[in-house]
């Protein structure tokens, strides 16, 4: 196949290093990457034990469809610890996302129906009236942070409200998931306590406990009368899954919506074009989800393997930057521009493969009603100080602080 041969630079040549967390590359990673895809392919460095980056499409697909010698057990690369790593035990009962076949195929088949495109269609009418609802609060001001005043609301509150949790909630999960995922400015005790697991556990045991006194049609009690292999799940794979399914999609939606926005407020072409004509808006969601993918995942090598030259090793870690495959002009002609109607759009932002995002459904209808909402009242728009605008660090790419001045 195309992945292993062909024209290949020797090793040697293949020096380069990176350090994804370097504040430059998450300022702006795509120059980053189109100047690492076409003299090193598959980069390495020497954190976490020893890790590669493949940027270039090929490579990206060819790992994400190889099971067998990448294994998902490990999706976030958090570990700083020398390597070789040694492979985590194989685990059984795990969500989808850290599964492998076969048991992955049973933890996917059991979610599916909670996430079809129709069951993702009557969150709808919610999504709408909670994007309204943040656009009134903020209404009349002439400056609004489109990422703390609404994106990051949105994905949380529907899937709050999709688990049937109270509303009011809502914080306590915010504040979790930052913990987990988010690199930030605070010592590790502080991280510590803010993603603590313990509290987490607690209060689903307490939703848990709630909805089996007293079933309800959400998406809790859908898991508890749910089968896999001809069971009931076990409390902890319940709460496992919950778990699941706020960190895959809040920060991952938040960040779609924000970097959407913000590509708005700085194209004011195509901001007026999409404004003026919403029936772009499919096709436009399509080419914002592919240029601004906010999803980098990661593997572990399981069995050593070849990939664009280079001779990866059991226990590697691999970053997996879907971000990149989408702006290979190998695979999208003129990838680096966002065109609003691209009709063939067969992007990687959710994923390739088995694991490919079980919330896609949802993630786009957010991410559509987000911006009709937010066009419908603010039609003009732009940065209000580029100074303030702050990215997230780490595998999830998007604004956190991203203040908009609205034009009248
Ligand atoms: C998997 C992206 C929103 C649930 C994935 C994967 C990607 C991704 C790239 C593949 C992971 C891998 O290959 O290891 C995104 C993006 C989103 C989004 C870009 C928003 C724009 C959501 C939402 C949910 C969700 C809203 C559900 C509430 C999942 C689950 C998986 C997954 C359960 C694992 C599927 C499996 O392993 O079979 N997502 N996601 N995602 N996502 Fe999303």
């Amino acid at each position: 196949g195309g992945v292993m041969s062909g024209k290949r630079a020797p090793v040697e040549d293949f020096a380069t290093d990176f350090d994804h967390t370097d504040p430059t590359w998450v300022a702006d990673p795509y120059a980053i990457w189109a100047d690492l895809r076409g003299r090193c392919p598959v980069a390495h460095t020497d954190r976490y034990g020893g890790a590669w980056l493949p940027v270039r499409h090929a490579e990206v697909a060819a790992v994400a469809y190889d099971t067998e010698h990448f294994t998902s057990r490990s999706v976030v690369m958090s570990e700083v610890r020398p390597g070789p790593h040694d492979l985590p035990a194989p685990i059984g009962l795990a969500p989808p996302i850290t599964s492998d076949p076969p048991f992955h195929a049973l933890a996917r088949r059991m979610l599916l129906p909670a996430f079809s495109p129709k069951a993702v269609a009557a969150y709808e009418p919610y999504s709408r009236r909670l994007c309204r609802e943040l656009l009134d609060a903020v209404d009349g001001a002439d400056e609004v942070d489109a990422s703390v005043d609404f994106a990051r609301h949105i994905p949380l509150r529907v899937i709050v409200r999709m688990l049937g949790f109270p509303e009011e909630d809502a914080d306590v999960f915010r504040t979790f998931i930052t913990g987990v995922l988010e690199d930030v400015d605070e010592s590790a005790e502080e991280r510590q306590a803010r993603a603590d697991e313990a509290v987490m556990e607690q209060y689903m045991d307490a939703r848990i406990a709630e909805h089996l006194a007293e079933p309800r049609d959400d998406l809790t009690s859908f898991l508890l009368e749910a089968e896999l292999d001809g069971h009931k799940l076990q409390t902890d794979h319940v709460r496992g899954t919950m778990v699941l399914l706020l960190i895959a999609g809040i920060d991952t939606t938040w960040s779609a919506i924000g970097s959407s926005l913000w590509h708005l407020a700085t194209h004011p072409e195509d901001r007026r074009r999409l404004a003026a004509d919403p029936a772009l808006m499919d096709t436009a969601v399509e080419e914002l989800l592919r240029a601004y993918a906010p999803v980098t995942m990661a593997r572990l090598v399981a069995k050593d393997v070849e990939l664009g030259g280079r001779q990866l090793k059991e226990g590697d870690w691999l970053l997996l930057p879907f971000p990149a495959a989408n702006r290979d002009p190998a695979m999208f002609p003129d990838a680096d521009r966002v065109v609003l109607d691209r009709q063939v759009n067969r992007h990687a932002a959710f994923g390739l493969g088995i694991h490919r995002c079980l919330g896609s459904n949802l993630a786009r209808m957010e991410l559509r009603v987000a911006l009709e909402e937010w066009l419908a009242r603010f039609p003009d728009f732009e940065l209000a100080d580029p100074d303030r605008i702050t990215w997230s660090a780490g595998q999830i790419r998007g604004p956190r602080v991203l203040p908009l001045r609205i034009l009248r």
